[in-house]
């Protein structure tokens, strides 16, 4: 397999309908493809649930979880699904790395590239490094976030546990709220729910709205009490303080005031609207530990355990036409 061309998503014919080589965002996959990895996602929900929890799918391969920023949900949930799918797992952190010593993310993507590995799964705080470095690699690139871009897997995921839920995401009406500026997950989740037929609203303070937010199909609102009303899904966000240069909110206590998520403004979404949270929480910043903790209404607990079930997914497709190769070359 030859390095990819520009393109975000070089094609490969796939029996199931993914007709790419990496997952780099959700942009650019059609309606069609986001079902079918959620779909497969399912048959992973209940063997993650099975006693064994494990196949010999992915045995020979290699998966790197190549992490520049932290993380707790997503490079755990990426190591536990190459596990129970088989795979080789080595989880490589800048910390430990020789980015340490000032070897470039080019440098760094071609040594792990001359290893050999069959998919790497990458975090970056930059927009479209993840890109970058998928087009100088051989094996397949899933982007685990990338700056304030994209963050595909977790919108993924927001999506099967809202289709478990619901049973559907079309005609749902979704509230983002929070840092939207900053945020890989409010671009991700507002390309698939409004790929799904959802209809977003955006919520956030004037500091902390992009100004292409619009042109990407989502309803811009900067009363949070008017956003919710008449809401199915209300989707929190942290404040990424760790991305603000200067001062965006006047002060978390303000902020919380204004935007929190709390008993009083989610009485204006429906009556049984759910309440989701990518995770890490800020409680009393963006969240009230009251409504985060409702076991009736919060989904924030079955995100993470679909997140595994998603990545398995996501595995699994990427590697498919590879596994076939070798089967055949094997004779299997
Ligand atoms: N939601 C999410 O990406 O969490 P982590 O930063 O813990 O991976």
């Amino acid at each position: 397999m030859s390095p990819s061309s520009s393109t975000p998503f070089s094609s490969v014919p796939s029996p199931l309908g993914y007709g790419h080589r990496h997952l780099l965002g959700i942009e650019g996959l059609t309606a069609d493809e986001i079902g079918v990895l959620l779909d497969l996602s399912e048959g992973y929900v209940a063997l993650s649930r099975s006693q064994s929890k494990k196949t010999a799918l992915m045995r020979g391969l290699t998966v790197i979880n190549l992490f520049f920023e932290t993380s707790t949900r997503t490079r755990t949930s990426f190591e536990l699904a190459g596990k129970r799918l088989g795979a080789d797992v080595i989880n490589m952190s800048v910390a430990w790395s020789a980015i340490k010593k000032g070897e470039t993310l080019i440098d760094t993507a071609m040594t792990l590239n001359a290893m050999h590995p069959d998919v790497l799964v990458v975090r970056h705080p930059d927009s479209g490094a993840v890109k970058l470095l998928s087009e100088k690699v051989n094996c397949a690139v899933i982007n685990a976030g990338d700056g304030s871009h994209e963050h595909p897997t977790q919108a993924l995921l927001d999506a099967l546990t809202i289709r478990r839920r619901r049973g559907s995401l079309a005609g749902l009406v979704v509230a983002i709220c929070g840092d939207i500026l900053h945020s890989r997950v409010a671009r991700s989740n507002i390309h698939l729910l409004t790929a799904l037929g959802a209809k977003v609203r955006a919520v956030a303070p004037p500091t902390l709205m992009p100004t292409e937010i619009e042109s990407l199909g989502a309803e811009v609102f900067f009363d949070m009490r008017r956003a919710l009303e008449g809401c199915d899904i209300v989707m929190m966000l942290r404040l990424q303080t760790e991305r603000m240069h200067g001062s965006y909110v006047p002060s978390t206590r303000e902020y919380f005031h204004f935007y929190g998520l709390d008993r009083d403004k989610l009485a204006a979404a429906k009556p049984d609207a759910l309440i989701m949270h990518p995770g890490p929480m800020n409680r009393g910043v963006e969240i009230d530990s009251e409504v985060a903790d409702d076991i009736d209404r919060s989904l924030i607990r079955a995100q993470v355990e679909m997140g595994v079930a998603v990545r398995m997914a996501c595995l699994d497709i990427l590697t498919r036409d590879l596994r076939r190769d070798n089967a055949q070359a094997g004779g299997g």
